[in-house]
């Protein structure tokens, strides 16, 4: 279907509908979010909310022109996506897999329920499976997707994850720091000219970037823009993230990467973390008010259908804000470097399945699962229970040493492309930036 959308941005402004205590209630076009609030408000104000909070306030006659060209869109896209949420289980022929799949649509599956979806092999069961996964998440988040940026700050690491391309020991990679302004402008610009509502800053275990550098940097940003912001720079100590808190920062991206504490003893060996430390950090980081987004990485070696099982049922129990699950790509610098590679359908059984256990939950498509999917640019994975994801805003000439993995999607594109390719991805499945509340 050929749509003409005007609208290029990451968020629609909502209505405030009701408040209490910490939260408030915003109003897309008569669908309602519940999100956390840090602002002075009255009911009937316009907002910005991202990742379930609000960040910014907005001027009424500003937001009634900009929902005034959305609403037609809006019912647009609502539309397409409603119409891509079908089912067409009239091919298959197990009993017992339509048996699941069919109360999967009711309520959340069991664990049982899970293991045996995730052993599905024939095509036209695991077709159904994603489209089962896509159905609950349309009847649960509607179309509301949300796009977060992502700068990738500096490749150094002083930790030698096995499965990782920056890993210390890679030394054939050569390595890059932003500096403290190129992130901040970086950072002001992806806010006030892009207009992200919520940025990723990336990197290595680098202890280059001093605590105070890290409070400083976010302060320079929440000062200047109300963007969101999310650390993803590993393992710190507690008191470090409550200085960056405070400072502003409001989200944290770290995966658990297994929750198998053998494996996760294997893939770290020469590092330091250890995986009850992995995991505490977690729970307090959460504890302190941090938005969590965690996951794990699929296909992993030693890793079991069984495994992927209690892979996912552990981050369900860490109730994440967002999770991040995605396939582990082998990385010819690694000592995994022979590790059998996982394939896309493997990858979106396992999406699928934490979608049907956890209907209403927020699940981030990665860029690995997206580089899997090159030729769709990642639609397959917002096809199968995903709802958000990121775009690459690392300067052109950072980003291609940025190598976790090899043959990243999109790091030949420029981010004026990527923006374009994604925005055109998320109007023809029919997705919104409508906020997810939390
Ligand atoms: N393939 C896929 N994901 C990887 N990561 C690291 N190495 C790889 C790889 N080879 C992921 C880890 C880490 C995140 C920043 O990148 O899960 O948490």
């Amino acid at each position: 279907m050929f749509l003409s959308i005007t609208n290029m941005c990451y968020a629609i402004p909502g209505k405030v509908a009701e408040l209490f205590d910490n939260k408030a209630t915003i109003d897309y076009f008569g669908e309602k979010r519940t999100v956390l609030n840090e602002f002075s408000l009255n009911i009937g104000d316009f907002v910005y909310a991202q990742a379930g909070v609000v960040i910014q306030k907005i001027e009424t006659d500003i937001a009634t022109r900009i929902l005034e060209s959305w609403k037609e869109d809006f019912m647009k896209l609502k539309k397409i996506d409603e119409e891509l949420a079908v089912v067409d289980d009239t091919v298959v022929k197990d009993k017992k897999i339509l048996e699941i799949l069919k109360k999967s649509d009711a309520s959340p599956i069991n664990k049982e329920d899970a293991l045996e979806l995730l052993k599905i092999r024939d095509n036209d069961e695991i077709s159904l499976l994603l489209q089962t996964a896509n159905k609950v998440r349309q009847k649960n988040l509607k179309n509301s997707s949300c796009i977060h940026g992502i700068i990738e700050f500096s490749n150094y690491c002083k930790n030698n994850c096995s499965y990782c391309g920056i890993r210390k020991d890679n030394l054939k990679l050569k390595r890059y720091r932003m500096s403290e302004d190129e992130i901040v402008n970086l950072a002001i610009y992806a806010a006030k000219e892009l207009n992200f509502k919520a940025i990723v800053l990336q990197s290595g275990e680098d202890d280059f970037y001093t605590t105070d550098i890290l409070v400083r940097l976010i302060k320079k940003i929440k000062e200047k823009s109300d963007v969101l912001i999310i650390l993803s720079i590993g393992e710190r100590e507690l008191d470090d993230y409550a200085k960056m808190y405070d400072a502003g920062c409001r989200g944290v991206l770290i995966r658990f990467e297994t929750s198998n504490p053998e494996i996760y003893k294997n893939i770290h060996i020469n590092g330091k973390s250890d995986f009850e430390k992995r995991i505490n950090l977690i729970k307090n980081l959460r504890e302190m008010g941090y938005l969590i987004i965690t996951g794990f990485l699929i296909g992993l070696p030693e890793q079991t259908n069984q495994i992927i099982i209690e892979d996912i049922l552990f981050s369900v129990n860490l109730k994440p804000d967002m999770y991040s699950i995605g396939p582990f790509i082998p990385h010819s610098e690694t000592p995994l470097k022979d590790s059998k590679k996982i394939d896309l359908e493997s990858s979106l059984k396992v999406i699928a399945v934490l979608r049907l256990l956890d209907p209403e939950s927020k699940i981030l498509e990665t860029t690995a699962l997206e580089t899997l999917d090159k030729l769709n640019n990642g639609k397959s994975g917002l096809l199968s229970g995903a709802n958000s994801l990121m775009i690459n805003i690392t300067p052109m000439k950072h980003k291609i040493f940025y190598n976790i993995y090899e043959n990243k999607a999109g790091v030949e594109d420029e981010l004026k492309d990527s923006i374009d390719k994604t925005i055109k991805l998320l109007y023809s499945i029919g997705r919104a930036p409508t906020d997810l509340g939390i």
